[in-house]
């Protein structure tokens, strides 16, 4: 559906790694909708990676960089506004990575210079991006910023591990920072709590396809997918969200305000044979 939602406006996109990543399915709606943008991650992700098949579908040029590395991010801001030809309305942080999940580490056995790294991957990252488009002045007034989060920042979630703890901290981050960039340069800054969605991030969470079936089952709507995420990404850089700032945003078909529902009963009770069921009637 093309609204020319983006049209005239100009941004960067972190984060897309394959055609499975939610960057990947802004990176295709921006298109749609009229965005002109750069594409950028890992120096190792844009040589390991599709990026440049993407890249060639949305003429948007590549800017290998390590997020958590603030010259290289100074680099990004810069290349793009040139690239692109002026000053930057939108910006989506769609990183995240542990290594203590990677390696199998539990919370109760952190590795704590993978912890350190988690933070700053998947957190600090976010600050660091906003720092430098803040001192360089790089984001137009009324500009939009997102970040990707989940709910396991809010509740416990089996598996999440040291993910929650980033997750915590970058809507904290978002919260910090939208309200210094919103009174300095009226640019809005938002996190949005996407569902569980089977992408190369994903599927790194322990008992991740339980996960995802369970809070199927507990949302009145059912999982949002990525190309739903990517559509409520790209309303909220459009102009029609220009007072939303500071908030942290569940798109997760109604799941974080369920504490039980009929289908999720419906399993659960499955998993008792039949005369306990009588007994607990
Ligand atoms: N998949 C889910 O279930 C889910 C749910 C809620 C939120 N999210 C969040 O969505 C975002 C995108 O993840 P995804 O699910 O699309 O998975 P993905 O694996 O496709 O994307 C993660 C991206 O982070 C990039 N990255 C890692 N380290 C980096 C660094 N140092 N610098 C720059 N980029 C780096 C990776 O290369 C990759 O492109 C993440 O923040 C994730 O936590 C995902």
């Amino acid at each position: 559906m093309e609204y020319n939602l983006l049209k005239g406006k100009r941004g960067i996109i972190f984060g897309a790694l394959n055609d499975m990543s939610i960057a990947w399915k802004v990176a295709e709606m921006a298109h749609e909708q009229g965005a002109v943008f750069t594409l950028t991650n890992t120096p190792v992700a844009c040589r390991m990676g599709t990026l440049n098949d993407l890249s060639e579908k949305c003429n948007a040029p590549v800017i290998p960089a390590d997020a958590t590395n603030v010259a290289d991010l100074e680099e990004v801001f810069a290349k793009s506004t040139e690239l692109l030809g002026g000053k930057i309305d939108f910006v989506l942080h769609s990183i995240g990575m542990s290594l203590n999940v990677r390696k199998k580490r539990v919370y109760h056995d952190l590795d704590y210079n993978y912890l350190n790294k988690t933070l700053d991957i998947s957190a600090i990252s976010f600050h660091k991006m906003l720092q430098v488009a803040f001192k360089s002045n790089a984001i137009n007034e009324w500009g939009s910023v997102v970040g990707l989060s989940y709910v396991a920042a809010q509740r416990s979630f089996y598996g999440y591990n040291d993910m929650a703890d980033a997750k915590a901290l970058l809507e904290s981050i978002g919260r910090s920072f939208g309200y210094i960039y919103g009174r300095e340069k009226k640019v809005r800054i938002n996190t949005i709590s996407q569902s569980p969605t089977m992408t190369t991030a994903g599927s790194g969470v322990k008992g991740f396809d339980g996960l995802m079936d369970f809070s199927e089952r507990m949302s009145p709507l059912g999982n949002a997918t990525a190309e739903e995420c990517a559509g409520y990404c790209i309303t909220m850089f459009s102009d029609l969200t220009r007072k939303v700032t500071m908030q942290n945003l569940f798109h997760d078909g109604g799941f974080s305000n369920v504490g039980m529902s009929l289908k999720a009963m419906t399993q659960y009770n499955k998993s008792f044979d039949t005369d306990e069921i009588d007994t607990m009637d």
